[in-house]
C-alpha cells in the first residue's frame, strides 16, 4: 500500500514524511512543486529509501495527478501543499487562489474519478485528509472562547480566505460525491525545517545574524503554538480513526503573545549561544508597522480530537521551543542553504 502526500518537501509535510517512515513501512509518494518553500534537502536522508518516491509536480496539473493515482493506487491522500504565508498573500494573492483553491479542486476531482473506477475495497478504506488552518475562523477578542469546529468561517487575509474556500470544496465533494474526506484545522506550527520567513525561525535566524527582530504593531497578538511533531502525530491519528466528513481542531494548548515568544527565544539564545559582546539578544527587538488586517488572537479548543481520536500534544511550549532553538543552532548549514538570494530579496521587500 502507499500514501500520497502533497507538499511533502515543505515544513510540516517533510516532518510528516520523516515521522511516517520512522513508524511505518508503507510507501510514501510525495508530490511537490518545489516552490521557494519546498526543499528536497529536508528529505535528503530518504534519497536511497525504496519506501519513498518523490515526484516534482503541481497539484493543479491534472495529468500529473491522474497518472500518479493510477500508477500508485494510494489508500489515502494527505494534502499539505499550499501557499502558506500570510504576508506573501497580502503582496501576491493570485498564487494563493491558484494553488490553495484551484489546486485543491483539481486534486479532489482527480481523486473522485480515481475512486469511481477503484474496486470497492479501495473505495471503502480511502481517506482524503485536508490540512487546513485555524485562521479560517477569523480572529478572537481577548477572553473569548477558543475556536471550536462548529464556529463560523470569518477569514480575514487572502491566505485564510483561500484555505476557507478549499475547505468548502472538500466539504462539498464529501457531501455530493461521498468522497471520504476529513479536514483538520491546526494552529501555528513550529519546529525543525521551518522556513525562516515565519515568526519563530525568522527571529532565531535574524538574532544569530545580528539583525533587527521585527515585531509587528504592539506585539500583543496571540497565537496558539503547536510543535510540528505533535501535529504529525495528530494527523496520523485522524487518518487511522477520524470519522469521515468530520473536522478536527488541532492545537497545542499554548497561547502566547508574539512579544513573549520573541523574548523567550532571546533568553534561550542568551544561554545556548551568547552574543560575542555579551549583550542580550533582546536588544535587537524592533517594533515596526503592523501587518494590514492583522488577526489579534487565535486559540484552539482541541477537546474534540482528544475525545474522539485520543490525541493530545506531548510538548509544552517550554520543551518545544527549547528543542526548536537547539535544532536551528545544530543545523546552521540547513539555514545557510535556504537563505539564498530570493530569501534576502523577500526580507528586504518586507522589512526595509
Ligand atoms: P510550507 O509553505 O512550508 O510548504 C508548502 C509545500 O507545498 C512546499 O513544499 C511547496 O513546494 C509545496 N507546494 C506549493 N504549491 C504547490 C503546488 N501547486 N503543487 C504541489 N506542491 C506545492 O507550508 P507548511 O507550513 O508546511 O504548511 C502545510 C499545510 O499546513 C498548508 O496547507 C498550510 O495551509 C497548513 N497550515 C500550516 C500552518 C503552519 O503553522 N505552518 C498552520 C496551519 C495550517
Ligand atoms: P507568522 O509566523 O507569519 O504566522 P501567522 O501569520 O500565520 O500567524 O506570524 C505569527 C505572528 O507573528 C503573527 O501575529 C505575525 C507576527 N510576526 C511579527 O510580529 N513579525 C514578523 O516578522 C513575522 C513574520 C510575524
Amino acid at each position: 500500500m502507499s500514501i500520497l502526500v502533497t507538499g511533502g518537501a515543505g515544513f510540516i509535510g517533510a516532518n510528516f514524511v520523516l515521522d511516517w517512515l520512522a513508524q511505518h513501512d508503507e510507501r510514501v509518494i510525495n508530490l511537490d512543486k518545489l516552490t521557494y518553500a519546498g526543499n528536497r534537502q529536508n528529505l535528503a536522508g530518504l534519497a536511497d529509501d525504496p519506501r519513498y518516491i518523490f515526484i516534482r509536480g503541481d497539484i493543479g496539473d491534472r495529468d500529473v495527478v491522474d497518472s500518479l493515482l493510477k500508477i500508485y493506487q494510494p489508500r489515502c491522500v494527505v494534502h499539505f501543499a499550499a501557499e502558506s504565508h500570510v504576508d506573501r498573500s497580502i503582496l501576491n494573492p493570485g498564487e494563493f487562489i491558484q494553488t490553495n483553491v484551484v489546486g485543491t479542486f483539481n486534486l479532489l476531482d482527480s481523486v473522485r474519478l480515481y475512486l469511481d473506477c477503484a474496486d470497492s475495497a479501495v473505495r471503502t478504506g480511502f481517506r482524503f485528509i485536508h490540512v487546513s488552518t485555524d485562521e479560517v475562523y477569523g480572529t478572537l477578542d481577548a477572553g473569548a472562547p477558543a475556536f471550536r469546529e462548529t464556529d463560523n468561517y470569518l477569514p480575514n487575509s487572502p491566505y485564510s480566505a483561500s484555505k476557507a474556500a478549499s475547505d468548502l470544496l472538500v466539504r462539498a465533494y464529501c457531501h455530493t460525491y461521498g468522497l471520504p474526506a476529513i479536514t483538520t484545522h491546526c494552529s501555528n506550527n513550529y519546529g525543525p525545517y521551518h522556513f525562516p520567513e515565519k515568526l519563530i525561525p525568522l527571529v532565531i535566524h535574524q538574532a544569530l545574524a545580528g539583525n533587527p527582530l521585527p515585531v509587528y504593531g504592539d506585539g500583543r497578538q496571540i497565537r496558539d503554538w503547536l510543535y510540528v511533531k505533535d501535529h504529525c502525530a495528530a494527523i496520523r491519528c485522524v487518518l487511522a480513526s477520524g470519522r469521515v466528513g468530520e473536522t478536527y481542531n488541532i492545537g497545542g494548548w499554548n497561547e502566547h503573545s508574539n512579544i513573549d515568544v520573541i523574548t523567550k527565544i532571546c533568553f534561550l539564545l542568551d544561554t545556548l549561544r551568547p552574543r560575542a559582546d555579551g549583550k542580550p539578544y533582546a536588544g535587537q527587538i524592533r517594533f515596526i508597522k503592523d501587518r494590514p488586517g492583522h488577526d489579534r488572537r487565535y486559540a484552539i479548543d482541541a477537546t474534540k480530537i482528544e475525545a474522539e481520536v485520543g490525541w493530545r500534544p506531548a510538548e509544552t511550549f517550554e520543551t518545544g521551543i527549547r528543542k526548536t532553538v537547539q535544532w536551528y543552532l545544530d543545523h546552521q548549514d540547513w539555514v545557510g542553504n535556504v537563505v539564498n538570494g530570493a530569501y534576502t530579496r523577500w526580507v528586504e521587500k518586507q522589512y526595509l
